[in-house]
């Protein structure tokens, strides 16, 4: 026997049903963002590897450890996209986007982490995420939170909670970095590794360490809050209106930092309150004010999110294999194989899920109605008589009821865009 092979670790393969309720996530997904005015870019999955350095930070975690990262033919540094939004501000800048206003919109597909895999972690998974470039005020902000609520709604996830918190700005940030360092250094030999290390390079992600022993440390560190500015604190309070005014409930919490240096002043997280265990982030964002002139282009601010397909698909009621696939299964007589073919490719023309067996080994009916009784809603027998009077038999293999439906045949021809299936159940 030949050697099989392995998907790669913390890499998946979607099957159906779960491929189909991806779908049906990601369609009602679209749907929505479109109604809230945003619009699909594709992206490419690879980029240049100083557009992730340069936009989400060489301190972080997602640049420093996990960037699948490597040489082309020509030797340049290329890596797999860990998030979008980078891409996305390098493509609107490239298309000269900004100089058409403001600009609202999404992309999906999969990223590339190289992360411990767990429940709801992958090295290779889905995001669909939206951007809005070109809004001040704290308005739109809102509004995304709110649109993920009533995506939440639709797709009928219970138990989504909207945390949020403001990390400031160039003018505020520094002295409350200056002040956590400085709470953080009076308990570092205490905290855990990774900790320690963040410490100088990147103390707020200490505030976002998992490990308890962490977090009672730090119970008592400097809230982000007490140190707003106060154009800032407005921006904070305008949200909090907003988020009130459609109905989106949230809780403060100071501790969001979020891993990704762009952030600037709105951080957000939509946590599931049970059903993911440790990754319980569904979806994550917040305001990117200075990514783009980062990036090389003007003072154009920014707001979004990106959630996580595999943990909404968690979140969601799965599909039953229960259910059958296909509307219809024809069973025919040997004599009417032709006609069966033909009818076979005129329903599904007409949009129906339909199958047959087509080998050329002839199966008896009652092996075909087997086969049905399986795969389809409903069983079509294409027979020796029925067709003579230009009929064929409908059963539906739940009920076992049976009806006779007309199928002609205009001027005796039997090419299969002719025939009018007439009774529709
Ligand atoms: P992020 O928090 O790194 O943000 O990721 C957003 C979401 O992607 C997470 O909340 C989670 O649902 C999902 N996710 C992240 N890593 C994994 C993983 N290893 N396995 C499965 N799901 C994962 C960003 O990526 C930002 N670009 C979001 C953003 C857009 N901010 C502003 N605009």
């Amino acid at each position: 026997m030949s050697k099989r092979y392995s998907v790669i670790k913390g890499f998946r393969d979607i099957l159906p049903p779960e491929s189909e309720q991806w779908r049906q996530i990601e369609e009602k997904a679209r749907r929505l963002f479109q109604c809230f005015g945003f619009r699909e870019v594709r992206l490419p999955i690879l980029e240049s590897t100083e557009l992730f350095t340069r936009g989400i930070g060489a301190a972080t975690d997602i640049v420093a450890k996990e960037m699948y990262t490597f040489a082309d033919r020509k030797g340049r540094s290329i890596s797999l996209r860990p998030e979008g939004t980078a891409s996305l501000v390098r493509a609107y800048l490239e298309a000269n986007l900004e100089q058409r206003g403001p600009q609202k919109l999404f992309y999906a597909g999969p990223m590339f982490r190289y992360e411990r895999p767990q429940k709801g972690r992958y090295r290779q998974f889905y995001q669909l995420g939206v951007e809005a470039l070109g809004w001040v005020g704290p308005a739109v902000d809102a509004e995304i939170m709110a649109m993920l609520r009533l995506l939440f709604e639709q797709l009928e996830v219970k138990k989504a909670v909207l945390e949020i918190n403001s990390l400031g700005c160039r003018e505020c940030r520094p002295a409350y970095r200056e002040k956590l360092v400085a709470f953080l250094r009076g308990v570092k030999a205490e905290l855990c590794e990774d900790s320690q290390r963040r410490v100088e390079e990147n103390p707020l992600r200490v505030l976002d360490c998992k490990e308890e022993k962490c977090r009672a440390l730090t119970a008592a560190a400097p809230s982000v809050l007490d140190f707003l500015c106060e154009a800032c604190r407005a921006h904070f309070e305008g949200l909090k209106k907003y988020l009130e005014l459609w109905e989106t409930p949230y809780r403060v919490n100071p501790r969001i930092v979020r891993g990704l240096d762009y952030y600037m002043r709105t951080a957000f997280e939509y946590l599931a309150e049970d059903g993911l265990g440790a990754q319980n982030a569904i979806a994550a964002g917040g305001r990117y004010d200075g990514l783009v002139e980062e990036l090389g282009g003007p003072a154009v601010p920014g707001v979004g999110f990106a959630m996580g397909l595999e943990r909404l698909a968690l979140l969601v009621t799965q599909p039953s294999e229960a259910e059958p696939a296909l509307d219809y299964f024809i069973v025919y007589t040997e004599k009417q194989k032709e006609q069966a073919l033909k009818i076979l490719m005129f329903l599904r023309n007409k949009g129906h899920r339909v199958e047959m067996y087509m080998e050329e080994e002839p199966k008896s009916l009652k092996a075909q109605m087997k086969l049905a009784g399986k795969m389809a809603k409903e069983t079509v027998i294409i027979a020796d008589e029925e067709i003579s009077r230009r009929m064929a038999k409908k059963k539906n293999m739940k009920t076992g009821e049976e009806v006779l439906v007309e199928v002609i045949f205009p001027n005796g021809d039997f090419k299969y865009e002719k025939p009018v299936w007439t009774v529709e159940g």
